[in-house]
């Protein structure tokens, strides 16, 4: 990966550091009685001080190729962040994956307790949209609720917590699963909330109907090579690196691509999917450059 995308990711997430901080400011904000310091102090550990920030450098990207930045811009990248944030929270709970670590810190229910941690995760996925539905987002409430409602589809019933659901249903499940299943799991888990930061940013930039059916289309592919990678690496990384216990999925029985299509069936399908994405940027021209090269990065990423 070259040094310059990493330097523009870790330069954005940076400014998602910054943004959040002040979202999770101990005073209480318009229209709340009080932050309790518990449950703020667990919702910090869970978004702050680690990631890759991946989904906000997206949105960001993503906008700022049609034209739009800004602080309106990173408050819409930090809504999606929070769903993020809670959706790993509610993973790594001892109901759903069990995990002591993440970000290379113990998780949520960990460091604070179960009930802490569930509750955490549903105060940031609210938060989300209370950043989502707020005018200083941006100005036009017709695109604040058309933001909010992609953002609530990509994370609910039909997005990432269906997309959940199916992930624990397969764990349950005896024998083999089909490459379609596994695509559609994924496609909801994960690829949901990818292809909405991508969604997110030509709502943003008022894109036009065939720059956003192209970024869909991107988003889509990118958030497919995403996951694959995901479990690639739970297959291959080790933990230190990864920040997250390695070697899981095969143990707890998780649908994967890794366990239909094998690790280099697996890598040979994400690097499909990287290439769809990046074909999928044609119109564009040399102003994709940036979202070109996070699509490689999802592939070659290290953790
Ligand atoms: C991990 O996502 C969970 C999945 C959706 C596979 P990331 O790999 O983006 O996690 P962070 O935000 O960088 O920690
Ligand atoms: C998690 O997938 C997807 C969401 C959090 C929605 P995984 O369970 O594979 O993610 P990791 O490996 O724990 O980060
Ligand atoms: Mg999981
Ligand atoms: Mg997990
Ligand atoms: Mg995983």
């Amino acid at each position: 990966m070259t040094p310059s995308f990493e330097i523009r990711l870790a330069k954005c997430g940076a400014r998602v550091e910054v943004a959040l901080d002040a979202l999770l400011a101990a005073r209480a904000g318009p229209g709340e009685l009080a932050r309790p310091a518990r449950l703020l102090a667990a919702m910090r550990h869970a978004a702050l001080g680690g990631g890759k920030r991946l989904r906000p450098f997206l949105v960001v990207e993503t906008a700022a190729m049609l034209g739009a930045r800004g602080a309106r811009v990173l408050r819409a990248a930090c809504a999606v962040e929070c769903v993020h944030c809670y959706s790993l929270v509610h993973d790594d709970l001892p109901a759903m994956d069990d995990d002591d670590l993440r970000r290379g810190r113990p998780t949520a229910h960990k460091a604070f307790d179960e009930a802490t941690a569930i509750l955490a995760g549903d105060a940031l996925l609210t938060l989300a949209f209370d950043i989502a539905a707020a005018p200083p987002t941006h100005p036009d409430p017709a695109i604040r609720a058309d933001f909010t409602l992609g953002l609530a589809r990509a994370s609910g019933l039909g997005g990432m917590a269906g997309g959940q659901m199916l992930d624990l249903d397969a764990e349950r499940h005896e024998g083999a699963f089909t490459r379609k299943h596994v695509e559609l799991l994924q496609a909801m888990k994960t690829g949901a909330l990818l292809r909405f930061s991508v969604e997110a940013g030509a709502i943003l930039a008022g894109a036009s109907a065939a720059e956003r059916k192209a970024l869909n289309e991107y988003g889509r592919a990118l958030g497919a090579a995403f996951q694959i990678a995901d479990d690639i690496l739970d297959a291959e990384g080790d933990t230190v690196t990864l920040g997250k216990r390695a070697g899981k999925d095969a143990g707890r029985h998780k649908a994967t691509l890794v366990g239909v299509s094998g690790i280099e069936g697996a890598r040979a399908i994400r690097d499909e999917f990287v290439a769809r994405a990046i074909r999928a940027l044609d119109m564009f021209g040399d102003k994709a450059g940036v979202l070109a090269a996070a699509a490689r990065f999802v592939a070659a990423r290290e953790f």
